[in-house]
């Protein structure tokens, strides 16, 4: 089947989607202070190929470049990140005024061109000086979040059209404090839980705060959701699944769209739960406008944690590709959890793309993946999911994390010796289908 605009719903939105530390660079410019991601890569041994986002993309220069070029990919809207050291060196306390200009111009500049700024306020990058005092674990960094939320609620909530709170609060909780391999870097899970819980209360007490404001931006917040799929029907799988759901999805689904931890994990956790007092899980469950959905690929769970599933098909990071999860995982979230209007924030493959000679990187199978999963999408729209809007991540190759820049996500090429940014042939590919003139016949 060719993919066509026609396949989805009136007035759905394609962009794609980038974040501050992954491409900005210029880590010491304009009295930016340091984040905890500035720290952990200079720890030996955290980054795979041992480099950092000091210069990453280059985008904090080179912006406007990087803008005209969103404006020939043809999107509706792009999803940024904004640092929050940027706007606040030491995480609290003074504005510092050129940290918050550079997201206003990007915003301005987003807007004459004719592209709807979707922002987040946080995607990782921490200020040290929080961390200092314990980061997440510490419930006073959700008080300092939602006064950060505010500054930036304040001067852009009228012109975005959109506002995420956090961004994927499972890899800043559970993959940096118990897994340990995002900054801090930690495996403590008595921590990690501590910290799931004050990004929700933060999460929650920021969306108080901007309503309050009343300025226009929809707001609401970013899960990364991975539905679970056990290996055969032996109840040890089973139970594997349940629990590898509770951990990935239902720990900040419940919470935030039932008001409530889920019990089966609630027990499973024993001496690691959290503290919750009274009130915060009526804050944390107050009303999205929006959910955001960043979809990757499915688990595939056995109790041995060895299962493969048969004939799968892999991207560069080793995760599986596997389409068919996305739309069943809408559907459930309307169906269980009765989630707002949805937009994909993020989708998208990372395969060790060559520059080559020629003018485009060609990318077949980064193609195919997003062909599949747009089709993903399309078919859960058409089973009645209120989807909104499909964010393909990344515009740009940029600093992937722990693995460096040895993996490539974008729709552009970018050779870092040059900062040039090449097409990619899945970057025309997504032109293409954006810009195809919408008939009468939707
Ligand atoms: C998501 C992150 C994003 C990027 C992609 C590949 O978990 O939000 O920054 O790293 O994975």
């Amino acid at each position: 089947m060719t993919l066509t605009r026609q396949h989805f719903p009136e007035g759905f939105i394609f962009g794609t989607a980038t974040s501050s530390y992954q491409i900005e660079g210029a880590v010491q410019e304009d009295g930016r202070g340091p984040s905890i991601w500035d720290t952990f890569c200079r720890e030996p041994g955290r980054i795979r190929d041992g480099s950092n986002g000091d210069v990453a993309c280059d985008h904090y220069h080179l912006w406007e470049r990087d803008l005209d070029l969103l404006a020939e990919l043809g999107v509706d809207a792009y999803r940024f990140s904004l640092a929050w050291p940027r706007i606040q060196p030491a995480g609290s306390g003074a504005v510092n005024e050129k940290g918050l200009d550079f997201y206003e111009r990007l915003t301005d500049g987003l807007l004459e061109r004719g592209i709807q700024p979707y922002a987040t306020l946080y995607h990782w990058d921490l200020p040290q000086a929080l961390q200092d005092v314990g980061g997440w674990a510490n419930r006073d960094v959700a008080h300092r979040f939602n006064d950060y939320a505010r500054i930036v609620t304040e001067r852009l909530g009228d012109r975005v059209a959109s506002i995420a709170t956090l961004n994927e609060p499972w890899c800043s909780s559970f993959l940096s404090y118990d897994i340990g391999e995002h900054a801090p870097g930690l495996k403590n899970r008595k921590l990690a839980l501590a910290a799931a819980h004050h990004l929700m209360l933060g999460h929650g007490l920021a969306m108080q705060t901007m309503r309050e404001l009343n300025k226009k931006a929809a707001l609401g917040i970013v899960l990364n959701l991975s539905p679970a799929y056990a290996a055969s029907l032996a109840k040890e799988d089973q139970d594997a699944r349940q629990f590898a759901d509770g951990y990935s999805n239902r720990w900040f689904l419940d919470p935030i769209f039932k008001g409530g931890y889920p019990a089966d994990m609630w027990d499973a956790f024993g001496a690691d739960i959290p503290e919750v007092r009274d009130g915060d899980l009526k804050i944390i469950s107050a009303k999205n406008d929006f959910l955001g959905v960043n979809y990757y690929t499915r688990s595939f769970v056995s109790a041995d944690g060895q299962a493969r599933p048969e004939g799968a098909e892999y991207t560069h990071m080793g995760w599986e590709v596997y389409p068919a999860g996305l739309t069943e995982l809408l559907l459930r979230l309307q169906n269980e959890y009765h989630t707002p209007p949805i937009y994909i924030t993020e989708n998208g493959a990372a395969y060790p793309d060559e520059r080559g000679t020629g003018s485009t990187v060609h990318d077949p199978q980064r193609v195919a993946y997003y062909q599949s999963h747009l089709a993903a999408v399309a078919d859960a729209a058409r089973q009645g999911v209120d989807v909104r809007g499909y964010f393909a991540w990344s515009m740009l190759d940029n600093f992937e994390w722990a693995w460096g820049y040895e993996r490539r996500f974008g729709l552009f090429y970018v050779d870092y010796a040059t900062q040039e940014r090449v097409w990619k042939d899945s970057g025309r590919w997504y032109q293409a289908l954006i810009g195809q003139a919408v008939t009468a016949t939707r």
